[in-house]
């Protein structure tokens, strides 16, 4: 499942790994560039619009939950972080990478405000039941559009349920 997906090149990327691949946005006209790479890579993926505030995602029904680049305020984050850990099942693997506090000084992309921004901390803390638990600050340069351009500070999540 890739939560927050935009345009679906996360999506689409694991479809053509072979994976079946659900993704929510509530973005209508993301979903729809979603199905369009989709079809323009041969593969099919299942897109849900919907709005992650209050998304139910079912207990322990997924291997795989992946959120790129999705940033919330802190409330939606610890509540969203629970529903994700939920859903996926013992040994699921969840993937993520989100800007950083640090990443206001860059000013490279990602949210303006520190509110909607993520901390190494933040995320240990979210995920420490986990079985395997890989948590990184990174500082790279990210290339991926007009908005996101530049040398950028992420957290970088793989964890095993
Ligand atoms: C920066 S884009 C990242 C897209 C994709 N994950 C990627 O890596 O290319 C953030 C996405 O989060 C979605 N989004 C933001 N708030 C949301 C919410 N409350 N519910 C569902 N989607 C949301 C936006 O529509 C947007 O497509």
């Amino acid at each position: 499942m890739c939560l927050a997906e935009g345009e679906g090149r996360n999506a689409v990327y694991l479809a053509t790994q072979r994976f079946d691949v659900t993704c929510v946005d509530f973005s209508e006209s993301g979903l729809k560039k979603t199905q369009q790479l989709a079809e323009t890579h041969g593969v099919s993926v299942c897109t849900e619009c919907a709005d992650l505030s209050h998304y139910e995602i079912e207990h322990e029904a997924w291997d795989g939950i992946v959120m790129i680049f999705g940033h919330f305020d802190e409330d939606l984050r610890t509540s969203l972080y629970q529903r994700m850990s939920a859903g996926l099942k013992p040994g699921g693997t969840l993937l993520m990478e989100v800007y950083s506090k640090e990443q206001l000084s860059f000013g490279t992309g990602g949210p303006k405000t520190i509110e909607y921004l993520n901390s190494k901390q933040e995320l240990e803390a979210a995920f420490a039941e986990f079985s395997s638990v890989s948590i990184q600050e990174v500082t790279r340069e990210i290339k991926e559009g007009a908005f996101h351009n530049g040398m950028s500070a992420t957290v970088q999540v793989q964890c095993i349920k």
